[in-house]
């Protein structure tokens, strides 16, 4: 008993020597180290990238860094699950003081594959990392944050740093960290292959996969197919308004997924957020409007080469009179 005693009485001096360390430590600090030709990467602005980078940015940057007057310079980030505390999102407008009008294509480009600032400093995940968004998709992105976009123009409104709590910092100096820079080109799959082209759509340019897998912790954002429970659902998330809502099934299980859903009903649904029934999804299923009926109905054809889960979500009612 009296071993017992000390062994636990050592574990729990352990965890909070560990817990205080974290505390103090912070998030580490991660070398910042693009390959030369990312240092050197000038991305061109010609139109077709600027149009196609604000596609892939309404679906992505506008949903989180987004003021109420819809220009980029950060908000709070209501919708995440209180353990995380409170945080928002920064300015990203072309403002060279209090956006991100200084940065060069380099240090864009290699933030948002790695999440390192070029002083080291990393930010968490709630900033995602696009890994896998192909080269031109992501250089499209950055040409269209260099664009004269009313949305980027520069605005000095500014939020001070993330202050991260004991929880976030201990994920970050334990299960959190940087992905590795992509070693090799990563290209966008030819439409005709469909599969291929709709797996691209999903995975890596929608991350349709982070919110329809079973648990955010335990998805894998270098290889999305591993993701625990990948289109399973049952993610709980939350609405503008707090509620809870939870993740949908999409993998074709006739009784708990979409497996009786017809292509059509399936492009109403992520492209305009409306179930077969003509109601709506509730955000944050967002519709992905810009999104084409090509791409999504790629995305179907994928869908159907999922493994089937079995899992009945407790889908979101929305409470009627409200
Ligand atoms: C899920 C929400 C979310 C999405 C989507 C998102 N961001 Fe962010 N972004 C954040 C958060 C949170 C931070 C602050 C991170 C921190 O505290 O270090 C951030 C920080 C940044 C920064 C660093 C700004 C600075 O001054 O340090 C840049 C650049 C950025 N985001 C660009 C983008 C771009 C471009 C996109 C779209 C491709 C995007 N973000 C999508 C949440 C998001
Ligand atoms: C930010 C998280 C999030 C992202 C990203 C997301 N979804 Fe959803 N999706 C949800 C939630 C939550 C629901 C359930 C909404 C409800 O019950 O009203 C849902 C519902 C759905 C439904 C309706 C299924 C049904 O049975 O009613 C489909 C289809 C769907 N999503 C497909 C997609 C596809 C395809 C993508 C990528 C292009 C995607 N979603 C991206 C969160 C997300």
């Amino acid at each position: 008993m009296k071993i017992l005693g000390y062994l636990l009485g050592s574990a729990v001096l352990l965890l909070a020597a560990c817990l205080a360390y974290f505390h103090f430590k912070g998030i580490p600090d991660y070398q910042y180290d693009p390959p030369a030709a990312v240092l050197h990467l000038q991305v061109p602005r010609d139109s077709a990238r600027v149009a196609r980078g604000a596609k892939i940015a309404t679906m992505h940057c506008m949903e989180c860094h987004a003021g109420p007057d819809g220009k980029l310079v950060g908000k709070p980030m209501n919708d995440l699950p209180p353990m995380f505390g409170q945080l928002h999102t920064l300015n990203i407008t072309r403002d060279s003081m209090h956006g991100i009008g200084a940065w060069t294509d380099g240090e864009l480009y290699y933030f948002l594959r790695t999440g390192i600032h070029k002083d080291g400093h990393w930010s968490p995940p709630f900033m995602p990392k696009y890994s896998l968004m192909a080269d031109e998709d992501l250089q499209s992105v950055i040409a269209w944050l260099r664009s004269d976009d009313p949305r980027i123009a520069p605005d000095s409104r500014e939020y001070p740093p993330n202050e991260y709590n004991l929880f976030v910092k201990t994920l970050a100096n334990t299960l959190f960290g940087p992905p590795p820079f992509p070693e090799k080109p990563l290209v966008i799959p030819n439409p005709a292959d469909k599969i291929a082209f709709g797996k691209y759509v999903a995975d890596d340019l929608s991350n349709c996969y982070i919110c329809h897998s079973a648990d955010l912790l335990k998805v894998n954002s270098l290889e999305p197919e591993k993701s625990f429970g990948y289109y399973g659902g049952g993610t709980p998330m939350r609405n503008d308004a707090g509620e809870t809502v939870t993740s949908a099934n999409i993998t074709m299980d006739p009784e708990t997924g979409i497996g009786k859903w017809t292509e059509e009903q399936f492009i109403q649904a992520v492209r305009f957020a409306k179930k077969p029934d003509g109601s709506m999804l509730s955000r944050p299923m967002g519709p992905h409007s810009m999104l084409t009926d090509e791409e999504v109905s790629a995305i179907f054809a994928y869908l159907k080469t999922v493994p089937v889960i079995k899992n009945p979500v407790q889908r979101y009612q929305a409470s009627v009179g409200k």
